[in-house]
């Protein structure tokens, strides 16, 4: 049985991207693995929230966790912030990591463009909580979307580094999993390259269903093509991206003839990706709804979850003071 951790950030409701890069495989995944998956709320402290949306922000992604099918009987949900031990590995992590390595990393450029007035340690330590959160329990895999590719690659580095250092065969290396298949990204609705929570583009797995009908309608198109097979600009790729994750082959399909033959029609076009995406999105909405009041039960599965997951976590870090050299006289 592997051991399986992920994690969301608690930064807004989850979209689509989140749903088929992570959450769908999480739910895959659970039957036959032991699974973590927890809400990463010290993640996201790295832009600030305000102290009173934190905690609805955390209960969104639990909610969603749970309503798209994590169950607590199979898989241990928790906060972050409820296992210090994760903390006080990152803190030894942090040992380890270097500045150059840290300021080279993808997001951590990205954001600091993003917020030039707050670019703080956290976010370039960033990628050295995320490996402590992993390898905290001895991950051998790691479900995520493709932009968490290289996070996971500086996972491994950082767990071979404290091995290496050590002179032990502790910590394990991860592999970023989707099946064996590509990692998945979700592009936005806007033509640009990814769904993201604060990109304004995306469509949440809570969205009513004529929100969703609205912006599936004002994705950008454009007059169509004007020769036969002729390749697609990247905004209509991006449509087609989506109806490959939520429709059947045939309607796929379909669409692509239409489209090599010049015929497409793109309102049919959202139209039909708008019912597909609903197909997904609204059993889930359903028990949002429903899971979103009742605060014991939400209580009782991250009170379970961090126990669970502070048990595995302090075995390591018992283990991983004794390697450092930390000694009780
Ligand atoms: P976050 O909160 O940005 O995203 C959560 C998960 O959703 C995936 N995702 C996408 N996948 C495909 N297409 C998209 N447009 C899209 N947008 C988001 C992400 O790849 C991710 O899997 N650093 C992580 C949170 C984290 C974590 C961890 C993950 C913290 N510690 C430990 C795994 C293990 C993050 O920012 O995810």
């Amino acid at each position: 049985m592997d051991i399986v951790v992920s994690g969301i950030r608690s930064t807004g409701n989850l979209h689509l991207g989140n749903y088929f890069g992570a959450l769908r495989n999480f739910i895959r995944m659970q039957d036959e693995n032991k699974c973590f998956f927890f809400i990463a709320d010290i993640h996201s402290l790295t832009t600030h929230p305000d102290p009173k949306s934190l905690h609805a922000n955390v209960k969104n992604v639990l909610v969603d966790y749970l309503a798209a099918g994590i169950d607590p009987e199979k898989s241990i949900i928790y906060l972050q912030s409820d296992i210090p031990e994760i903390a006080e590995l990152y803190l030894y992590l942090n040992m380890h990591a270097y500045l150059g390595e840290l300021a080279k990393t993808t997001s951590f450029k990205e954001k600091a463009r993003k917020q030039p007035d707050n670019i703080n340690a956290g976010l370039l330590t960033y990628p050295t909580l995320m490996a402590a959160d992993i390898i905290i329990h001895h991950a051998d895999k790691v479900p995520v979307g493709k932009d968490q590719e290289q996070h996971l690659e500086m996972t491994r580095r950082f767990a071979r580094r404290f091995n290496n250092f050590y002179g032990v065969e502790y910590f394990k290396e991860p592999v970023a999993y989707n099946f064996g298949q590509e990692l998945i990204k979700i592009p936005g609705l806007d033509g640009s390259g990814k769904m993201g929570k604060s990109e304004g583009n995306a469509i949440y797995l809570s969205d009513e269903p004529k929100v969703i009908e609205k912006k599936v309608k004002q994705a950008l198109t454009d007059s169509g093509p004007k020769e036969f097979n002729s390749p697609k600009p990247d905004y209509i790729e991006n449509l087609f991206t989506i109806m490959n994750v939520v429709s059947e082959p045939e309607v796929v399909q379909h669409y692509e003839e239409l489209w090599n033959k010049c015929e497409i029609r793109y309102s049919d076009m959202k139209k039909q990706l708008a019912e597909d995406i609903i197909k997904v999105t609204s059993p889930i909405r359903k028990r949002i709804l429903e899971i979103e009041k009742d605060d014991t039960y939400l209580h009782k599965v991250t009170t379970e979850g961090a126990e669970k997951a502070r048990e595995s976590a302090s075995k390591t870090l018992k283990e991983v003071r004794q390697i450092m050299g930390f000694q009780p006289f």
